[in-house]
């Protein structure tokens, strides 16, 4: 028998197609999910087109100062973070930031034996929330509104927890109301990047670890949970971002003066790759770097790199600074090779320092997922602990590279 789709029908097809080929979905679960569930209907003045796209966010919200606090999130995001979920039938899970179309997916995952919650700290998002699941037939979903920092005791305790908003910390209530063998996907925010995590729950520790990490951004956390970062501006358009806990500080004139001198260029050999890991690997290994950002019009006037536009992490050492560039060499497996540029007095010893932590990581951890990402819980014995970590409010994250 041939079924016949109406336009979105079709192009939902389209859009589950694309997104196993990019590797978004890899199972038949999220696959059937996405493909049934009517996704136009989260985000009704869209036009179709945008809808169906892989990576676009819908209906953006914003605050008075022009920042967005609410999108239904890009679906290849949305993809990967159920397949990191791992959702199940007859799970109990609870979505943390609505939107609608994400929670009638997981209730289509969990199946009627199931039971989905999705909280959010926005009334108008809840409205929203609660009209499309209507429209599209997924009442059954709990739309409660509150400030997830607290969780939502009355439904739990889950079996996964799936944070769809950017979280700095892992509150309490967050594993108070997670079963043993829980999960909770977070997309968590330190040393002033985001990852979306994967962390499970053992019964034997109170510590969760991580064995499965993917880039991804989100919008900031609001309420309790919410929390800022440190931007020092070295000009008008190039600036420094280190996490709000830092205790680094800068010498702004003196790399205002290094911006002006002329760079020191040097190139590693090594294939200019997974630049997502190698920035994690950079922030979690030696010394604290904070992330370089610059406006476009730096980099049109060529004060800094193309690359710095969308942040990237830089050797601070005094009044010089390194950062990592690209550039073409079909000698590579990528096609690129990956280089430093230093500016500064000491701009030969920053660059051969971070370039030396380049050919480190091109050596010996090259690979998807070679960090151990753990976090353990105010309370837990952190005296044993090596490698990188970070006090968070409610915990420590560490960051391990064997
Ligand atoms: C990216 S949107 C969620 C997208 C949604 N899951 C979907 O189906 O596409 C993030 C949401 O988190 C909400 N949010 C922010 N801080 C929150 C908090 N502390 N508690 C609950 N929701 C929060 C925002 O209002 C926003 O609607």
């Amino acid at each position: 028998m041939t079924v016949q789709l109406d336009g979105a029908g079709a192009m939902r097809e389209a859009m589950v197609a694309a997104l196993r080929k990019e590797g978004s979905i890899t199972s038949g679960s999220v696959a059937s999910a996405m493909n049934t569930v009517p996704r136009h209907e989260f985000a009704p003045d869209e036009p179709l087109v945008n809808v169906y796209q892989t990576g676009t966010t819908l209906w953006p919200k914003t605050d008075a100062n022009g920042r967005k606090t609410s999108v239904v999130s890009a679906a290849n995001i949305q993809a990967i973070q159920l397949e990191q979920a791992g959702v199940g039938p007859g799970m109990n899970v609870l979505e943390i930031g609505s939107g609608g179309y994400n929670a009638a997916l997981i209730a289509e995952v969990v199946g009627p034996t199931g039971s989905v919650t999705t909280v959010d700290i926005d009334a108008d998002i809840v409205d929203r929330a609660r009209a499309g699941l209507a429209r599209a037939g997924y009442e059954h979903v709990n739309v409660v509104h509150a400030d997830a920092e607290h969780g939502v005791a009355d439904n739990g305790p889950y079996d996964r927890i799936i944070v769809t908003v950017g979280a700095w910390d892992s509150p309490p209530a967050w594993l108070d109301q997670l079963t043993p063998n829980g999960r909770i996907v977070v997309p968590l925010r330190f040393a002033a990047i985001t990852r979306l995590i994967s962390f499970d729950r053992s019964p034997d520790s109170p510590s969760l670890s991580a064995d499965n990490y993917r880039l991804g951004a989100f919008v900031p956390m609001q309420g309790d949970g919410a929390a800022d970062e440190k931007l020092t501006a070295v000009t008008p358009d190039i600036g420094l971002r280190v996490d709000q806990n830092s205790t680094l500080t800068f010498d702004v004139p003196a790399l205002r003066k290094a911006l002006n001198s002329k760079p020191v260029q040097s190139w590693s050999g090594k294939p200019f790759d997974m630049p997502d890991e190698l920035e994690l690997y950079l922030l979690t290994s030696g010394p604290e770097m904070p992330m370089l950002h610059a406006a476009q019009d730096a980099v049109d006037q060529g004060v800094v790199d193309r690359t710095v536009r969308i942040g990237t992490p830089a050797l601070v050492r005094g009044g010089s600074f390194a950062y990592r560039v690209k550039r073409e060499n079909p000698e590579t497996v990528s096609g690129y090779e990956t280089g430093v540029i230093a500016h500064g007095p000491q701009a030969e010893q920053v660059g051969g320092e971070l370039l030396s932590m380049i050919q480190t990581w091109a050596g010996e951890h090259y690979r998807r997922n070679a960090a151990q990402i753990a976090y353990h819980p105010n309370g837990t014995d952190t005296s044993g602990l090596i490698g990188w970590h970070t006090a968070k409010r409610h915990g420590v994250l560490t960051v391990a590279w064997s």
